[in-house]
């Protein structure tokens, strides 16, 4: 049988939907890294690096070893090949600036270089969220690239994808027509198509929360998820699963898999935050790719994709997936 790797992939979307070799090249590189930080994370304590660097971040969390070194990772990989204008990291204050030695592309590259790392020292999924951004242009302008240039809402990203370091290892893509997943052939060193063309069920009876904030949730998340405790005795008539991994990318690869609404609402703890998840890392990638698998993803009042960011490590409060749910949730945001 004749196996489609990534790089085969890629070629054949040249050619079907005249996808730019600069941003086949960019998607190549990203999976290379992500084959890096897989191997990193997977030496766990046999590599040294569990545990912490005693350091946070922009976001005041404290950073892991392999946050810092995934990090790198992602930096050092893409800054040499010519293909993006800058970078932006949920681990990094400002945006990353491409070295003067080297020559400059027409792309922006935004990443969660490990996201849900609290589960590395647990042995539990973790994963890498990436988004592709359009440069815009600069007439001329030299000099630093400031964060205005990254702050487009969701709707204009030209590819997303995450890794997932799991009992297996996947790429999970969208550029625009679809969602494939890939698995990575350890022993070969590539990723392979192995899921086509991923659909999220409409209807689902599996949800994702964590429920230990219940008490600083809005009313209509309160409303929505006692409705769904309540089960076959309340007004939805159905029971409920729940499942939280606490790695977002573990949680939304479940749902793209087999259903689900994933849920991290604003919350009352700390008001000037609407959210937990950060827009640009996490929210917009994971968007792109849920809608473009037939799922929806608002953050209460209106589809994620559409919010015109102001700040680079900007969060929002996400309701993602099965788009029977999603829906319900969100229309009872406006009552
Ligand atoms: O990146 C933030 C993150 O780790 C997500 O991956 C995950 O969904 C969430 O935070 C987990 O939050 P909590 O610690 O509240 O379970
Ligand atoms: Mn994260």
């Amino acid at each position: 049988m004749t196996r489609t790797s990534l790089s085969r992939f890629l070629i054949e979307q040249t050619r079907s939907h005249q996808t730019p070799a600069e941003l086949r090249f960019l998607i190549e590189v990203v999976a290379r890294a992500c084959k890096m930080i897989n191997h990193q994370v997977s030496k766990g304590a046999l590599g040294g690096v569990l545990g912490s660097m005693g350091t946070e971040n922009v976001q005041g969390e404290v950073q892991k070893k392999l946050d810092v070194l995934s990090n790198e990772i992602l930096l050092e990989a893409n800054e040499w090949g010519g293909h993006l204008a800058g970078m932006a990291s949920e681990e990094m204050d400002n945006a990353y600036q491409i070295p003067g030695k080297y020559p400059k592309g027409s792309y922006l590259l935004v990443f969660d270089p490990l996201d849900g790392s609290s589960n590395i020292d647990v042995n539990v999924s973790v994963g890498t969220i990436f988004s592709v951004l359009r440069c815009p242009d600069r007439n001329g302008e030299e000099g630093d690239l400031g964060e205005e240039a990254f702050l487009q809402a969701g709707t204009e990203q030209v590819a997303a994808g995450y890794a997932i370091y799991g009992p297996q290892t996947m790429l999970v893509l969208t550029l625009g027509n679809g969602v494939k997943g890939f698995t990575l052939d350890s022993e070969m060193g590539s990723f392979i198509l192995t899921h086509d063309n991923i659909r999220v069920p409409e209807t689902t009876a599996e949800f994702a929360i964590n429920m230990s904030n219940q008490r600083h949730w809005e009313a209509p998340v309160k409303r929505y998820v006692d409705e769904l405790l309540q089960g076959q005795e309340g007004p939805l008539e159905k029971d409920y699963n729940m499942r939280w991994v606490a790695a977002m990318v573990a949680d939304v690869h479940r749902i793209l898999t087999r259903g689900g609404i994933f849920m991290y609402p604003r919350d009352a703890r700390e008001p000037e935050k609407p959210g937990k998840l950060r827009l640009m890392y996490e929210a917009n990638p994971m968007s792109f790719i849920i809608e473009q698998a037939g799922g929806v993803s608002t953050n209460g009042h209106q589809r994620i994709m559409d919010i015109q960011p102001e700040s680079l490590h900007e969060r929002v409060a996400v309701f993602l997936g099965s788009k029977d749910e999603v829906e319900r949730i969100t229309g009872y945001h406006s009552k």
